[in-house]
């Protein structure tokens, strides 16, 4: 979709914060999936960041094989030095491009804020997809979030790739318009949530993590028609 590369998204620092940050809703993520099992499926990871939720997925839900795949290289190559044995390779998205009808299951962890066509987007993972597969959008950045005005000017400040005000109604247009059944719930961690009180950009009360990690965060399942 584009040809557009970055050296890191967030400085290192700031991803390896992410990563412990997105540990309880990786962790509730894979538990809502509606399959028990992976095996013999081929993944798709868009945005993998550091490939912290294709390690996740494969201790819980072992796959056959996956790809990862980010805009920022630095990211990708650190993906690629800490997969350890998981059978997983991480790409810039660039390599999309040759993977057409090859996946069974395609993942997103808030990511699909940071696309500034979501059209194209939809386009490129439902090619990039077998038929009948399936793309699961984890997301808590959206306008119908009230923490989202506020995070958007922090996201502007630091985000080579420019932060968009999509709504839900947004997204779900864009991947129903795209060939995609749509369906959505409510991604909700649970257990006790690590707070960090010392977080100066996100999450600024036990308050506001508890209600991000168990009310705004969505969790779209969109079903690729035949
Ligand atoms: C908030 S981070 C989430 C990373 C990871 N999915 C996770 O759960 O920790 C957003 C990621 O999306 C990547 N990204 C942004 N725009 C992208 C694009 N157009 N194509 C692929 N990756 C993109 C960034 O480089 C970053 O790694």
């Amino acid at each position: 979709m584009t040809a557009v590369q970055v050296e890191t998204w967030d400085d290192c620092e700031g991803e390896m914060s992410m990563e412990e940050g997105h540990g309880p809703s990786w962790e509730a993520f894979i538990n809502h999936l509606a399959e028990d099992s992976f095996e013999g499926k081929s993944l798709l990871d868009f945005g993998c960041n550091r490939g912290g939720f294709l390690r996740a997925l494969y201790k819980r839900k072992p796959f056959a094989k996956a790809l990862g795949v980010d805009i920022a290289l630095d990211s990708v190559q650190d993906a690629e030095a800490r997969k350890g044995n998981i059978p997983a390779e991480y790409k810039h998205n660039d390599a999309l491009a040759d993977y057409k009808g090859a996946f069974d299951f395609a993942f997103s962890h808030e990511v699909v804020y940071l696309i500034p066509d979501l059209k194209a987007h939809a386009q490129e993972i439902y090619d990039a997809l077998k038929p009948g597969g399936v793309y699961y959008v984890a997301i808590g950045e959206y306008t119908d979030n009230p923490l989202w005005e506020r995070w958007y000017k922090t996201v502007s400040e630091f985000s080579p790739v420019a932060p968009q005000n999509y709504s839900l109604q947004d997204m779900a247009e864009a991947f129903g318009e795209s060939g995609f059944d749509v369906s959505v719930r409510r991604l909700v961690c649970d257990g006790f949530l690590p707070y960090d009180y010392t977080d100066k950009k996100y999450l600024l009360s036990p308050m506001e993590l508890v209600q991000f990690m168990t009310e705004y965060m969505m969790l779209f399942r969109l079903e690729k028609r035949a």
